[in-house]
């Protein structure tokens, strides 16, 4: 019965995704990378997966999809997984839409911009990758705010890679408990499970996700 009156409690306060909560590092305190990437690699991949990054690049991302304050975008807009693809014609879907980014790139980095967002850059700096199955990257955003992913060719890195990888991303600082595991199992052909579901499931999805940290 506790249970059940605590899930009511949560319904009822859940108001949208909060980025203040996510926010974790800004921008001048992330250390520069120091390694090269293979670019005739990342060249020619056509498709991209996400299955790890950090919880502020998924509000961030959200948001750009769903054209919409993070604020006004319900909990159960994001359940239970982003579905995320970069695609080599510079569109990224995920949350149910596909938008076309502005992206620009270099030995170094790809700079990128949703329409949405505006004139809200990111730079994604290439930091640490294997240059056959993927890139983890940091990204500063123009207002300092720095987040973290990792681009890949698969939907699940191997497990000593997602070791490495949060390893790494703990020495530049960044909170591995702000990590985001991404879970493409969810991601059926017609992409149900992205439509808005209603508060009745709910509290099933609450148990699925590391999403739920976003209610408050
Ligand atoms: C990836 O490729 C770049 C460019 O060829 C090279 O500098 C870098 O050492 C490579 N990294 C790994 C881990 O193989
Ligand atoms: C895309 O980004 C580049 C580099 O920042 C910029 O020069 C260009 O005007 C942008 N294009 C659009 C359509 O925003």
């Amino acid at each position: 019965m506790k249970l059940i009156i605590n899930l009511f409690a949560l319904v009822i306060i859940a108001s949208g995704l909060d980025e203040d909560a996510v926010k974790e590092l800004k921008c001048s305190a992330v250390s520069s990378p120091d390694s090269g990437i293979d670019l005739k690699w990342f060249g020619s991949i056509n498709q991209f997966y996400v299955p790890l990054w950090n919880q502020l690049y998924a509000t961030r991302t959200a948001a750009d999809l769903l054209s919409q304050d993070a604020r006004h975008i319900p909990f159960e807009a994001v359940q239970p997984a982003s579905c995320l693809t970069m695609n080599k014609d510079s569109t990224i879907s995920g949350f149910g839409r596909q938008v076309k980014y502005n992206i620009t790139g270099d030995e170094t980095s790809i700079t990128f911009r949703a329409p949405w967002s505006g004139a809200k850059t990111g730079k994604f700096s290439f930091h640490m990758m294997d240059n056959k199955s993927y890139v983890l990257g940091a990204t500063c955003w123009d207002d300092n705010e720095a987040s973290w992913a990792v681009l890949s060719t698969v939907q699940n890195l191997e497990p000593k890679s997602r070791t490495d990888i949060l390893k790494y991303i703990k020495s530049l600082g960044f909170d591995e408990n702000k990590a985001v595991d991404e879970n493409y199992a969810y991601c059926g052909l017609n992409q149900l499970l992205l439509t808005p579901i209603s508060y009745n499931s709910q509290q099933q999805h609450l148990l699925l996700s590391p999403y739920y940290i976003y209610f408050k």
